[in-house]
């Protein structure tokens, strides 16, 4: 049975604007997006007969449609007019409900996966566009790299890739809700904005410095004050522990520093891990 194993790869937000609320319900955004070398894998298989079935080695994951893979699975079926069954085992490293783009990540890995393996030959552009039937995340996460992501996340222009650092990634234990913060954000008079065409103009001259001193998410904003708190305080300890920059990733809570310096990004590290277990050093792919 014809079979593909591919990574999903986890995405920050070096910047994240709210612009406003939309007809639809959702928000228009503008954010600046990266991935990272840390990724989950899946191993996606084809055959005769139908119905997707999708194993994971996190067990309280859901494995039918609200689970990403799938529902990535059944949209691209649908959309090219295929009959087969699917499998996709995942292994995930990426850590759930995190503002890493997890889910949606596997999600853009399915469409690719299953693009390659039925040769039904989709461009990367129409993959996003099916994509975002999946979720907003999706889009931009097909395409991957250094991208502006604009509209309700689908509007993607590829960006100069961010010069060579170190990745250090917090993700504190506690959830945040998505909807809840885009509720608390939506009509709120927002105090700082990011200086998304400094940071633009900062990736186009290879400023890594001019970069992380641009890099905000008008969401850090609006937590709930404990949440907050441990935010800011996550942020202080990177820049303290010689960060060029520090910001929440997505809807949070994930935070992350950026070093020019691979030695001082495992000193950040060592410093992180003394009080949180998920501590990540890794880099921009
Ligand atoms: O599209 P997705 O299912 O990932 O979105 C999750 C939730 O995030 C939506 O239900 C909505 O509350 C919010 N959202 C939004 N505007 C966006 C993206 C997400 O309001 N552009």
């Amino acid at each position: 049975m014809p079979t593909l194993t591919v990574p999903a790869h986890a995405k920050l937000n070096l910047t994240l604007d709210v612009l406003g609320k939309r007809p639809d319900g959702y928000h228009d955004l503008r954010m600046v997006m990266q991935s990272i070398a840390l990724a989950d894998e899946l191993t996606v298989t084809v055959g005769p007969g139908r119905g997707i079935a999708v194993r994971t080695d996190l067990a309280f994951l859901p494995c039918d449609r609200r689970n990403l893979a799938a529902a990535a699975a059944v949209r691209f079926l649908e959309h090219t007019g295929q009959s087969l069954a699917v499998e996709i085992d995942l292994r995930k490293k990426i850590p759930v409900c995190a503002g890493m783009g997890g889910g949606s990540s596997d999600a853009a890995a399915v469409l690719r996966a299953l693009n390659e393996l039925t040769a039904a030959g989709l461009s990367l552009m129409e993959l996003a566009g099916l994509g975002a039937s999946v979720g907003s995340d999706v889009p931009y996460c097909v395409l991957g790299g250094t991208a502006l992501a604009e509209g309700r996340g689908e509007k993607l222009t590829p960006l100069p890739p961010l010069p060579a650092c170190a990745l250090v990634v917090c993700k504190p234990p506690f959830p945040i809700s998505t909807p809840e913060l885009f509720r608390a954000i939506s009509g709120k008079k927002l105090r700082r904005r990011p200086d998304t065409a400094g940071l633009l103009e900062a990736l186009s001259s290879r400023d890594l410095t001019g970069a992380a001193r641009r890099m905000y998410n008008v969401f850090e904003d609006v937590l709930p004050p404990r949440q907050g708190r441990t935010v800011a305080e996550l942020k202080a300890r990177l820049i303290a522990g010689g960060a060029l920059g520090a910001c929440m990733s997505g809807t949070g809570p994930t935070v992350f520093g950026l070093f020019d310096d691979p030695g001082t990004a495992e000193g950040a590290a060592a410093d992180l891990r003394v009080d949180f277990e998920d501590v990540f050093v890794t880099g921009a792919v």
